[in-house]
């Protein structure tokens, strides 16, 4: 198949042409042992979570700290054994890591050693069906993606916190997942380059259009970035409520702004604030 970029056509899988969810959480619950417990108590993290993308979907998860928010993501990547319900990615159940789904977390972990280009290719490397030419190229294009182009050549070190990030982004797109998971990627920048970074990924993500979980703790960001967000219950982590976003793609800054904005940054505050499990609620699902 062609190298497929930012600017062709995507990938269908036999999910996305029926208009399936394309990912599909179900009934997902994960208890983690008691820390210094003799007795093998458990504490249950993530209680009955249903929650499903539709192909080309950002759905953003937002909720109180210790809720269970990365536990969840790291259960969609793979890294952890669920208890109980499933996981399922284009139809295919979700049995450990895959390069189907590509991870970003909120510290880029790039290796010291090699360049910014040769950290953005290496998951393309260890493929080692495509040829060092083709490499670089695909390279190259998400570098430029990400704003990157001059910096190819640079180590980590020599590049700042946000353009560390923005390779740790390309690293994650340069392998074409079909499922991209972030965890608070731009929790540790600073507002300015936060801002930078949420408006060229809502630039990239209207034209990617490539199905996204991105967890974080800031509402305005979940909402600037989501198309729907999904709201969850302190621990043992529920989804209390989903909510649409209603603005349309492209998304810029201005957007912010709105009136509509605000008061769904707002609704999401009080769910937060409340978070009443959606069974006792019936709140929005
Ligand atoms: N490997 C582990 N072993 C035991 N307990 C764990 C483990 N990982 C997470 N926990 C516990 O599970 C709960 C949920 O953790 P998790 O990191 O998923 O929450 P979170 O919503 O991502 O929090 P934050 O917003 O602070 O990042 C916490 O109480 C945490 O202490
Ligand atoms: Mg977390």
């Amino acid at each position: 198949m062609a190298g497929m970029t930012a600017d062709s056509p995507r990938q269908v899988g036999a999910n996305e042409m029926a208009g399936d969810a394309f990912l599909r959480v179900a009934h997902l619950g994960k208890s983690y042992r008691r820390r210094g417990s003799s007795d093998g108590t458990e504490v249950a993290v993530l209680q009955d979570v249903s929650l499903e993308a539709k192909a080309g979907e950002f759905v953003t998860v937002i909720g109180p700290s210790g809720c269970g928010k990365s536990t969840l993501l790291t259960c969609i990547a793979g890294l952890t054994e669920v208890g109980d319900g499933t996981i399922e990615v284009d139809g295919a159940a979700v049995s450990g890591p895959g390069p189907d789904r590509a991870v970003v977390f909120q510290h880029a972990s790039l290796l010291p050693w090699r360049t910014i280009e040769r950290n953005v290719g290496y998951g393309l490397e260890l493929r080692r069906d495509l040829s060092r030419g083709e490499i670089r190229s695909r390279v190259a294009r998400m570098l430029e993606l990400v704003g990157l182009g001059e910096f190819a050549g640079h180590y980590p070190h020599e590049i700042s916190g946000g353009m560390k990030q923005r390779a740790n982004l390309a690293r994650a797109l340069v392998v074409e997942p079909k499922l991209v998971l972030m965890d608070e990627p731009f929790g540790a920048l600073d507002a300015i380059t936060k801002e930078t970074l949420q408006d060229e990924l809502a630039a990239l993500a209207g034209r990617m259009r490539r199905t996204t979980v991105f967890i974080t703790h800031d509402i305005e960001e979940a909402v600037f970035l989501g198309d729907k967000v999904v709201v969850m219950s302190p621990l043992p982590g529920r989804v209390a409520a989903e909510l649409p976003v209603p603005f349309p793609r492209p998304r810029r800054r201005e957007v912010t702004a709105e009136p509509e904005f605000a008061a769904l940054v707002q609704r999401l505050r009080g769910l937060i604030q409340t978070a009443i499990p959606a069974s006792q609620s019936g709140e929005e699902r």
